[in-house]
């Protein structure tokens, strides 16, 4: 049997020069594509990523009987005033956990919904107990049945809800069903992420009555109904990170342009550590580095922590950076699954537990590995551009759940960096 994947292939070794554009934020369009749900009004959404996840979004949306547009690449309509099925098969959730941020909008216009549990993936098991304990202390009848959580309600009555840990979506979701819930809701030990933000923003040009977002203590009074808005999505600070992260091991010079730097803090911090100089300028960063990067130690926390959605680059960074680092990972119990790969590219990586010590290598030597999963993929494209000769990864698709372009981002700064078809013959 044949079977055909794509894959990318790079010769390492050019510096990055020139600039690039950041897209929007995968996390921020996703809630925000599903907030449609909240209104049977127009909502209109640019700078929204053209992603295999928003894809997934869209295809689910129109599923469940949204009528969904896409006017350009990154322009993206959704009404829902003809919404005629409130279940999220195992198909559509299997491929993107997000997936589960249908149940929230749901369940508070319509009294029900039922999403297939999205189960375990490759970082962890990434349950949803926490949606579903404070929906339910909203006044949602929640039940587990076949796979299915099926959830059902009169009007959602607000209430004081506290995750027991910090979750995004987790948090999103009750912030949706509070919007058109009776009364008050105060979200405690809430997400505080400026994905959480944005969605926020948007809800509020919907008529939504929030406050406190961005804070570990959010308030919501419902409101009758929602409306149409228009809305951009901001940049996405992780997508830009990963460029940080790239031209901080390759060397060079590059302009990051369009992005909210004071969202992304704690990554800048960093790479400043690592040896980047790194220039504000309004939504744009200069930045540039000339010698071999310094190793940073790096621990995962929740926003403004240091995202673990950034652990994977710089771990890549610190492989070849000059010194050994130590690796902190507080978010996720399986979130070193590039290590293996980053290893097979001559890093020299040890693991215990959620710690990783790296000790940096003088170079690293190309070879064919495999994505694992989106932030992975983004870790072995950086190691890809410093190794030494031809690196090929494989099961790219990981990429382009979360990444727009990447190589050809990539390429117009100078990376010699290209997708191809592998025809495997099994
Ligand atoms: C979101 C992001 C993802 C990012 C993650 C952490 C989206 C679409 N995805 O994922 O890119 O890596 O935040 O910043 O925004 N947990 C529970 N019970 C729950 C919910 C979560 O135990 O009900 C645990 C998770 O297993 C994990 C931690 O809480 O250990 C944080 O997860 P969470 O913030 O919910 O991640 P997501 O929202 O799925």
């Amino acid at each position: 049997m044949v079977s055909m994947e794509e894959e990318l292939q790079i010769i390492g070794g050019s510096e990055l020069e020139g600039d690039v554009i950041i897209s929007g934020a995968k996390n921020a369009a996703l809630p925000i594509l599903c907030a449609g749900l909240l209104t049977s009004e127009t909502i209109s959404l640019s700078n929204v990523p053209d992603l295999h996840d928003v894809d997934t979004t869209i295809n689910l949306l129109s599923h469940l009987g949204s009528t969904t547009k896409r006017h350009t690449k990154n322009e993206v309509s959704i009404m829902s005033n003809k919404i005629e099925n409130l279940k999220a098969p195992y198909e559509l959730v299997k491929a993107m956990r997000a997936s589960i941020l249908v149940l929230g909008p749901l369940l508070t216009r319509f009294g029900e919904a039922i999403v297939s549990m999205p189960g375990g993936c490759a970082i962890g098991q990434r349950p949803v107990d926490q949606h579903i304990k404070c929906l339910s202390a909203l006044g949602a009848d929640i039940r587990i049945e076949h796979g299915f959580v099926i959830a059902k309600s009169r009007k959602l009555k607000g209430t004081l809800v506290r995750p027991d840990v910090v979750t995004v979506t987790g948090t999103e979701n009750i912030i949706m069903a509070a919007t058109l819930a009776e009364g008050e809701t105060i979200i405690e030990n809430a997400a505080c992420e400026p994905e959480v933000v944005d969605l926020s923003n948007m809800l509020i040009k919907m008529g939504a009555n929030i406050k406190g977002h961005g804070t570990n203590r959010v308030i919501i009074h419902g409101v009758d109904r929602l409306y149409g808005a228009k809305h951009k999505i901001i940049p996405d600070r992780i997508e830009a990170g990963t460029f940080l992260c790239a031209l901080a091991a390759t060397g060079g010079n590059i302009k990051i342009k369009g992005i909210n730097p004071n969202d992304m803090l704690a990554t800048i911090d960093k790479i400043r550590l690592s040896g980047v100089t790194v220039k504000q300028d309004d939504g744009n960063l200069i930045c540039s580095i000339s010698k071999r990067p310094k190793s940073v130690d790096i621990v995962t926390r929740e926003y403004p922590g240091l995202a673990t959605d950034m652990q994977a680059q710089f771990m890549a960074l610190n492989s070849i950076s000059h010194g050994t680092s130590m690796i902190v990972e507080n978010i996720f119990e399986n979130r070193y699954l590039h290590v293996q790969e980053l290893n097979r590219l001559g890093a020299d990586i040890t693991i215990n537990g959620n710690f990783a010590t790296v000790r940096g290598v003088d170079f690293l030597s190309g070879a064919t590995v495999k994505a694992t999963d989106l932030r992975a993929s983004a870790s072995l494209v950086i190691a890809g551009l410093v190794a030494q000769g031809k690196t090929t990864i494989e099961q790219i698709y990981h990429l382009d759940r979360g990444y727009e372009n990447m190589e050809l981002k990539l390429q117009k700064l100078g990376a010699n960096i290209k997708r191809a078809i592998n025809r495997n013959e099994e």
